[in-house]
């Protein structure tokens, strides 16, 4: 019914090493570098001395939500060796860089991480004169990845639908047709946790068009989208009428253009269901022509109805036909009998 084709566009080619850009945080500056990390993936949260000075022999610590331990660097000793008051959250899951020290690098690395490990960490030198901290804050997401589209069917009626997971930050969602117009939608389902965001976005679908959903995050230049080729192929009235063949007259309905494929049925006017040929079917690109024909067996008045029970829609044509046999009893024996009596009755009167 429809053919999803996805493609991504990153307005810049260096998004994922947003993913772990940081400016220097100092003391004075509160506001922290913000490090986003896709959910079980490990993390290197940033910390440098600037200028430079080794830090061998010094004292660092790091810190989540001002109090749990995350790691701790004295002179050579540190959470992994001899000291032991780390928190059992972050207990194995936590190295740094020792080659680094020498460039004043304190950066450490958390592996696997998990919602709980979201949040504001410090990574403090309480010795240093004056004393230096800096502020990280960790957060889920990142660079939208490819949103999924599919059609949808609502009580409104059918709908395109956007869905974008793991976002950080706050993602733009549109839906644009393929004339670039933006479409009218509903209001944006968003969720947050850990700072990453999951939103869902309809639209009604209203024509049968390629259409594209476009997220952005101007934050960090980042955009990507999902295109789907997507039918409103609810049925026209399907055409009738009578069709002579070798094998008599036939009862033809014709429908059109339509998605997804419609059930088509004669019906005669007490409502039965017509003995019909297996109907002709074709196919493309997602849309449907169905030919259906039945014998005509008798003169009534016959209805083709057409079902798309996907989308709740159903329309009918009617037609009055008039069957052959009937035809030649009305139009050739009648005469016929009529000039028969007509006769016998001139003879009788001579
Ligand atoms: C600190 O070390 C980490 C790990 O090697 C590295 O990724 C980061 O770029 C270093 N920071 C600086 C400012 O050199």
């Amino acid at each position: 019914m429809f053919h999803p084709q996805r493609k991504t566009m990153d307005l810049l080619p260096l998004v994922c090493l947003c993913l772990l850009t940081w400016s220097a945080g100092t003391a004075a500056d509160h506001s922290p570098v913000v490090v986003k990390v896709e959910p079980g993936s490990d993390v290197i949260l940033p910390c440098s001395l600037s200028p430079q000075k080794s830090i061998t022999s010094e004292h660092f610590e790091w810190k989540k939500d001002g109090q749990k331990k995350v790691f701790e660097y004295d002179g050579g000793d540190h959470s992994n060796t001899i000291l032991t008051d780390q928190d059992e959250q972050f207990r194995r899951r936590v190295s740094h860089f020792s080659d680094q020290l020498k460039n004043g690098n304190a950066s450490i690395m958390i592996i696997n991480t998990q919602l709980n490990d979201t949040g504001n960490y410090t990574c403090d030198f309480p010795d240093l004169q004056p004393r230096q901290t800096f502020y990280i804050k960790l957060v889920f997401g990142g660079a939208a990845p490819e949103p999924y589209v599919k059609t949808l069917k609502t009580d409104d009626g059918m709908v395109l639908q956007c869905a974008v997971r793991g976002a950080s930050p706050q993602p733009k969602v549109e839906w644009k047709d393929s004339a670039g117009n933006i479409l009218p939608a509903k209001e944006p389902q968003v969720t947050e946790r850990g700072g990453s965001y999951n939103v869902i976005l309809q639209a009604p679908l209203t024509k049968t068009d390629n259409f594209t959903c476009v997220v952005t995050q101007k934050e960090i230049n980042h955009q990507i989208s999902a295109d789907i080729y997507a039918l409103n192929g609810a049925a026209p009235e399907p055409s009738v009428k009578v069709v002579k063949t070798k094998d008599g007259e036939l009862l033809q309905c014709v429908v059109r253009g339509v998605s997804p494929q419609p059930k088509v049925e004669w019906k005669d006017s007490a409502g039965n269901i017509l003995p019909a040929k297996e109907p002709q079917v074709t196919e493309r690109g997602g849309s449907y022509d169905v030919i259906l024909q039945a014998p005509l067996t008798k003169t009534d008045h016959f209805t083709c109805v057409v079902t798309q029970e996907d989308i709740n829609h159903q329309i009918s044509a009617d037609t009055y036909a008039r069957n052959d046999s009937t035809g030649l009893v009305v139009g050739v024996f009648v005469p016929i009998i009529l000039l028969v009596v007509g006769f016998v009755l001139v003879q009788t009167e001579l």
